[in-house]
């Protein structure tokens, strides 16, 4: 072939690498997570996270206007739940004037048309720090899954647009499902976190909201019972191929650089919209090299991102959201 094939002629330079490139992205790839406490006038740094915040309901106003004018249109919600509020049956989770459901509303009053995707799993409001009920040193299933119904519908009558259960619970989605249509959310979506590994880069999202599993005799240390080993591929086909058939709308790969192989799997063998989330240990990983000055900080991001895309990714919920999309403008 040599040289009459010679594949860098499309690489000599900028104007035709741009027109040959298979993977672009665009603002319309991304949601974004926002971390949201109580008080008034807070935007508060996390430190495990350097450039990221939780911020307080009129912050978080201000913050989803500058979202929505960068283009970002998505946005994925969590709490951090005060301490008094927590019991092992996440009760405050249904309160209809809760952090979540205030949220929800400043959200949507903000900026109507933001789409607007909450999580849903117990641990932020869990003594425990787990995504389910514990009995007996076990995290129970359908009880759990019932319960995840119930906050489900209360986000839902609060204007979530989506709810995302993030616990990986058994059966979850069918009784979400049901519950949004037994009340007429026949409109409300569910995004599942379906593939969904037990994985050390929850760490810094865990020191955000205080929701690390405790340290209690009798109470399992880890969520290796309902997250999955990241040893298993045709696990995950599993996990995801059951959720779509409970009812979700859109499917989950999470985390996403370690899995980006499970990823291009799913993606080949469903035909619904599959999201990955760039999870909070994947931003302070490089965060702190950037800091270092060991990584280019704006040349990471713009690369990890595509890789997703490129992966099969429909969607990508990201830290760096913002940060791409401005480089994305410039
Ligand atoms: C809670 C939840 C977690 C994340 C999203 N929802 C943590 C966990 O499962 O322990 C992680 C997100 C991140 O690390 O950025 N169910």
């Amino acid at each position: 072939m040599y040289p009459l094939r010679r594949n860098r002629r499309l690489r000599t330079n900028g104007a035709i690498r741009s027109l040959v490139r298979e993977t672009i992205l665009t603002p319309n790839d991304f949601l974004v997570p926002l971390f949201v406490v109580e008080g008034q006038g807070v935007k508060d740094e996390i430190p495990s996270m350097p450039n990221y915040f939780r911020y307080s309901l009129d912050l978080l106003e201000k913050e989803v206007k500058e979202l929505w004018k960068l283009g970002l249109k998505s946005v994925l919600l969590f709490v951090k739940v005060p301490d008094h509020l927590k019991d092992n049956k996440g009760t405050e989770a249904l309160n209809p004037n809760g952090l979540m459901q205030r949220a929800i509303k400043t959200v949507k009053n903000a900026c109507p048309d933001m789409l607007v995707m909450t999580d849903v799993a117990l641990d932020p409001y869990s003594v425990y720090g787990h995504d389910g009920i514990v009995e007996n040193g076990q995290i129970i299933n359908d009880d759990t899954a019932e319960f995840l119904a119930e906050m489900s519908l209360s986000h839902a009558k609060a204007g979530a647009n989506f709810v995302a259960p993030s616990d990986m619970m058994d059966g979850r989605i069918l009784t979400i499902r049901e519950a949004l249509e037994d009340e007429g959310f026949t409109d409300t979506g569910i995004m599942s976190y379906s593939a969904k590994y037990a994985s050390a880069f929850y760490g810094p999202f865990r020191d955000a909201l205080d929701s690390a599993p405790v340290d209690v005799v009798d109470i399992p240390k880890d969520k290796k019972t309902y997250q999955m080993d990241y040893g298993n591929r045709f696990e995950a086909l599993r996990e995801t191929e059951m959720d779509i058939d409970e009812g979700a709308d859109i499917v989950m790969v999470k985390p996403g650089l370690s899995y980006l192989d499970i990823l291009r799997d799913i993606k080949n063998e469903v035909d619904l919209p599959v999201a990955v989330y760039q999870v909070s240990g994947e931003y302070a990983m490089i965060k702190a090299a950037a800091e270092k000055g060991w990584l280019d900080h704006d040349q990471i991001i713009m690369e990890t991102t595509t890789a997703f895309k490129r992966a099969g990714a429909d969607m990508i919920a990201s830290y760096f959201a913002k940060d791409v999309v401005k480089l994305l403008n410039d």
